[in-house]
């Protein structure tokens, strides 16, 4: 890498000057410091691409110098050299997550390749978590994937409460993505390591609704064969999704009001108050305000759960996304099911763009997967289309009207180079690390198998003596 930034630690102004000299003839720039103190505080306002530390220095020693480096930046590679006399400090310095180490003398071929070696899998790593995350921007927010202004939107709203515990509100048409981003809430935010649990508040039969909600002590009524913790007790600590709460019996209501404004309750038979805490979530495809005018959901439940209200557009409303939700459940699709299709033809993704979806991404993701069963491999055309989306274009006349999927942002510009760049990356770490296939999967952060997997994927040549040596 060239003129990459190197700080050299040593206590010994001679050793320094000698490394700094060789290295800048690499085309290295260096800067040198004499004490482990001197270059902490230098880390802290400039920034290196990799560091060279000598273990044994007055003041502060190498080990303690590294442990500190270390906890500011855990991804700076640092090169521990060492007298051959100390090796036993190398070694804690690797654990500490030192890159490498080399002992004096140095011999400074093998320091050249190692340097050249560790700034390359700081560059890679930066270059995969870039691409990570830039995915993320483009794509969506975890599995919700969506690059329509409208789903932007939505994830603007939500990256804001992900870390607190406002109650929030999802409002959608049936198969929007309701459940799902409900959940994707709850494994971004704080309380992601405890449990989601999903209360289908419509379906509860009111004989065991305080039981399923509140649980039951043994013995509270016949078959109570044991206590069973309800659905708020399960959720403690984590987050209770309320689910189609527009649909919810008036003695359901009632329920739910009292444990959401005294956040405590007692089980079926029991005695003593049970106290939770737990993130509310909830969603219904109806409209509540609606709703609470015909007289069918109370006004006080009304406020305790519309706090923080999300929309999630229908489907027909965020045309944009389609193309993108496609190319993801064609992949998922093929995860589950090895299938042996390519993608959809430009027409065929015009008729997807073009029907009105009234059951939204739910349907979409059917009727992917049904066209994919009915060609079987290829690419699928219009006539592996179920025929409902094609007799319904809410444009029927395609070619004036009708959305050219072609330019409909996101695609050209996300799906495919989105490989491509993998790919590129791949082929680029490969060539620089002659084809090592431990170091190249190490650098960038995968499996070797994963790498044979991807190389193969992407077609990539590999010299037949990178496939065949040993220990390569
Ligand atoms: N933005 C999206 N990205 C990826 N998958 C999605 C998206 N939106 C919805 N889906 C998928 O569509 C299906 C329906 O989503 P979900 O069950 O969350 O909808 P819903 O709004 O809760 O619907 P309903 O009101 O009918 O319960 C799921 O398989 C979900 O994974
Ligand atoms: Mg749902």
């Amino acid at each position: 890498m060239e003129n990459a930034k190197l700080l050299i630690i040593d206590d010994e102004p001679e050793f320094t000057s000698l490394t700094s000299d060789l290295l800048g003839r690499h085309g290295f720039i260096t800067e040198r410091v004499h004490n482990g103190l001197d270059a902490v505080q230098l880390l802290r306002v400039r920034s290196f691409d990799l560091v060279l530390l000598d273990m044994v220095m007055p003041v502060m020693d190498g080990i303690e110098t590294l442990r500190r480096i270390k906890a500011d930046f855990p991804d700076l590679p640092v090169i521990v050299l060492t007298a051959s006399e100390n090796l036993g400090t190398a070694i804690d310095a690797m654990k500490l997550g030192a890159y490498d180490y080399l002992t004096k003398p140095v011999d400074w071929d093998r320091l050249k390749i190692i340097i050249d070696n560790a700034l390359l899998t700081g560059s890679l790593k930066a270059e995969v978590s870039r691409l990570r995350s830039e995915m993320k921007e483009k794509f969506g927010f975890d599995n919700v994937i969506g690059v329509s202004r409208q789903m932007q939107h939505v994830f603007n709203s939500v990256e804001k409460i992900l870390d607190s515990d406002v109650t929030v509100a999802l409002y959608g048409e049936s198969g929007t993505g309701k459940e799902l981003l409900a959940s994707a809430i709850h494994a971004n935010g704080r309380r992601r390591n405890r449990p989601f649990v999903a209360v289908n508040c419509a379906a509860i039969p009111e004989a065991l609704l305080e039981s399923e909600l509140f649980g039951h002590e043994k013995g509270a009524f016949t078959g109570a064969h044991t206590m069973r913790p309800g659905k708020f007790e399960q959720a403690d600590g984590g987050t209770i999704f309320l689910d189609e709460i527009g649909d919810m019996s008036p003695t359901t209501q009632v329920k739910i009001l009292r444990v959401l404004q005294e956040r405590r309750f007692q089980r079926v038979g029991g005695t003593g108050d049970i106290e939770v805490d737990v993130r509310v979530i909830s969603a219904t495809n109806k409209d509540l305000e609606k709703e609470m005018e015909k007289g069918h959901f109370r006004e006080d439940l009304y406020y305790r759960i519309n706090v923080y209200p999300i929309e999630i557009p229908p489907l027909r409303d965020r045309r944009e996304d389609i193309p993108v939700l496609v190319a993801f459940f064609v992949r998922k699709f093929h995860e589950n099911s090895g299938h042996n299709v390519v993608g959809f033809s430009s027409k065929a993704m015009e008729y997807l763009i073009n029907y009105h979806w009234p059951g939204n991404v739910r349907e979409l993701q059917n009727v992917v997967e049904r066209s994919i069963l009915t060609a079987g491999q290829g690419v699928i055309q219009p006539e592996h289309l179920p025929f409902m989306v094609v007799s319904q274009q809410t444009h029927p006349a395609m070619s004036n009207g009708g959305l050219d999927w072609r330019n409909v942002i996101g695609l050209s510009k996300n799906i495919v180079p989105l490989e491509e760049i993998e790919k590129e990356v791949l082929q680029h770490a490969l060539k620089v690390t002659n084809y090592n296939m431990t170091t190249t999967a190490s650098a960038l952060g995968i499996g070797r198998t994963t790498l044979y997997r991807k190389i193969h994927k992407y077609e990539i040549p590999v010299p037949r003596f990178a496939m065949t040596a040993r220990g390569n």
